[in-house]
């Protein structure tokens, strides 16, 4: 796909992005990350959220594209972008439908999680309730 443009939201951007994120079923009240904007041709139609747990270790809380952008390359493109913003330990969470999707871009199940990152999921609102957790992580280098 052209025009796409991912790169860290400024305030302007948050509306959008807040959204995008409730028409897609997270039901954050705001947003307090570190959000990325994802563009096409200008327009916002999607976005991610990290939270750096500690210094070099990223939970990925979100990442979500809106529906009629999916299938098109989008989601890997965007990964690329974020994972080569650092040198990192990612994780993150899904539901069971989109494993494939994250093992695709060189993720891998784990149950290990770091105990800093284990003591922030426990935090109430973080992991979403009443279905099966997903953890997937890897490593990315800075430029990758
Ligand atoms: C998951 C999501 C981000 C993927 O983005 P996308 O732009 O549709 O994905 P891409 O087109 O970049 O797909 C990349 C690869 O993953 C595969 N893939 C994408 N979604 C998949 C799925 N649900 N199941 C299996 N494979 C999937 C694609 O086939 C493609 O494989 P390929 O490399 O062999 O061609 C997007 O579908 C989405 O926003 N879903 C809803 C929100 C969500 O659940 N986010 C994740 C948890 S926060």
């Amino acid at each position: 796909m052209d025009g796409i443009d991912v790169r860290p939201a400024d305030a302007a951007d948050h509306a959008a992005l807040l959204a995008i994120h409730h028409a897609y079923g997270w039901d954050t009240p705001a947003l307090e990350d570190e959000e990325w904007a994802i563009r096409v041709s200008g327009s916002i139609v999607g976005g991610a959220s990290l939270v750096t747990i500690e210094p070099g270790l990223v939970y990925l809380l979100a990442l979500i594209i809106a529906e009629p952008f999916r299938g098109s390359g989008l989601g890997r493109q965007t990964l690329e972008v974020l994972l080569g913003s650092r040198e990192a330990r990612w994780w993150t969470e899904c539901r069971d439908s989109r494993v494939a999707f994250y093992e695709r871009n060189e993720f891998s199940r784990s149950d290990r999680l770091p105990e800093s990152l284990s003591i922030y999921l426990a935090e109430p609102g973080v992991l979403p309730t009443g279905r099966r957790h997903n953890f997937l992580t890897r490593t990315s280098e800075l430029g990758e």
